[in-house]
């Protein structure tokens, strides 16, 4: 199969979907890997590399798309490339169609065949592709919500571990999945006060066995969220139901209650925003102030580390890749219930449910449309 993988267009994104090894891999296998040419320069790949590995450079966006028979790529398909699409076409990667209705229709309308990296759910119930860039994103929001503190980054001027004398900072974390978990790991790491929040109690049973009573860990509730947030310098927002628009949680009363100059990293904004306040924001200009709380949107945030993604994103995704191109696209989703289920979009119909409802356009049942 030629597989393609384009240079991402998205603010800032500097992450590629495949690295010379993966690409390497695949063409041991008898694909053909088409890269455009300085796709992993952000990441510290080079043409070269890719070269060596047995890839083709090819030096346009258009020659990745119309050479290509599946694109491979990290970030939803920027508008640039929506005049590329056609039936038959395959598109393996993160799609976030709940808060993108205009990519939904984009992939309806030039009948794309689109499975969403975030939707691949194992058996166990994990979702292999989601967790690596959760991870990072989680690490990431720690290290992010710790600048903006600072005094000259309209922060309250708060150093997360405290000092001699001077108490630590309280970080609040919604969302105790691997997001969740990876920020505590961190903010805990740096001394902070780490209280995290879910609706699932098992999941902050893992926690409480894992860093024992030296974090707080409450069932997510209205009142006692706002509660907490009156004396939260840093809160994160990491809550997910799979394929739906993320719940809003967290109202603009409760984030009005939280001290001025306290900041507010919603890793959820990929899927809306957990917050009545929230609003998607760009590597560029990633903050903006509400209520006077410093609001951090960024929905590509492990582009900042690109390098590191890129290979963890590669880890997970090539033996997803490896099974697409193996059996081809529609043999896979027919025969295989994990890829079946993260079909988004095939000949024109939007397959998800939740999707459908977050964006307005029709759903077709998966069964119905292969
Ligand atoms: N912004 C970025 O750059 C970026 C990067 C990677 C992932 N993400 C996003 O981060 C979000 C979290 O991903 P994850 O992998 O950590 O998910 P996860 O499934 O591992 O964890 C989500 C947690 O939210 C909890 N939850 C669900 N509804 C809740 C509610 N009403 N109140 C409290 N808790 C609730 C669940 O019980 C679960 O523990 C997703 O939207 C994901 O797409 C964003």
């Amino acid at each position: 199969m030629k597989i393609g993988v384009p240079r991402e267009r998205k603010t800032l994104e500097k992450r590629v979907a495949i690295t010379p090894d993966g690409a390497q891999d695949l063409v041991r296998r008898g694909h053909g890997v088409l890269i455009e040419t300085r796709a992993g320069e952000g990441a510290a790949f080079s043409d070269e590399e890719y070269r060596s590995a047995g890839a083709k450079i090819v030096d346009s966006l258009e020659a990745v798309w119309t050479q290509s028979e599946m694109v491979v790529k990290v970030k939803e398909p920027h508008e640039l490339e929506y005049q590329y699409f056609r039936p038959g076409l395959f598109l393996f990667d993160y799609l976030h169609l709940a808060s993108m209705p205009e990519v939904a229709k984009a992939l309806v309308d030039g009948g794309v065949t689109g499975i969403a990296y975030e939707l691949v759910m194992d058996k166990q119930g994990r979702l292999p592709l989601l967790e690596p860039m959760s991870e990072i994103a989680g690490k990431l929001s720690v290290l992010n919500g710790s600048f903006y503190l600072l005094s000259q980054n309209q922060g309250r001027g708060v150093l997360l571990s405290g000092a001699v004398g001077v108490p630590r900072a309280q970080v609040t974390i919604v969302g105790a999945g691997i997001s969740g978990r990876a920020a505590c790991e961190i903010a805990f790491g740096m001394g902070a006060h780490v209280s995290i929040f879910d609706i699932n109690t098992q999941k902050l049973e893992h926690l409480r066995a894992e860093f024992g009573n030296q974090i707080t860990t409450a069932f997510s509730t209205p009142a006692a969220l706002g509660r907490a947030l009156e004396t939260t310098d840093l809160l994160i927002g990491a809550v997910l139901v799979p394929g739906a628009a993320a719940p809003k949680v967290i109202s603009r009363e409760m984030i009005s209650r939280m001290p001025n100059g306290s900041v507010f990293v919603d890793i959820s904004i990929d899927q809306g925003g957990c917050a009545e306040t929230s609003r998607p924001t760009s590597l560029d200009e990633p903050t903006y102030l509400e209520n006077g709380v410093v609001h951090y949107g960024v929905c590509n945030m492990p582009a900042q580390t690109a390098r590191t993604s890129t290979m963890a994103l590669t880890n997970a995704t090539l033996p997803y890749i490896v099974r697409l191109a193996e059996k081809g696209p529609i043999e896979a989703m027919k025969n295989d219930a994990v890829i079946r289920g993260a079909l988004n979009t095939h000949k024109g119909k939007l397959t998800n449910a939740k999707v459908s409802e977050a964006v307005g356009i029709d759903y077709s049942p998966i069964d119905e449309v292969l």
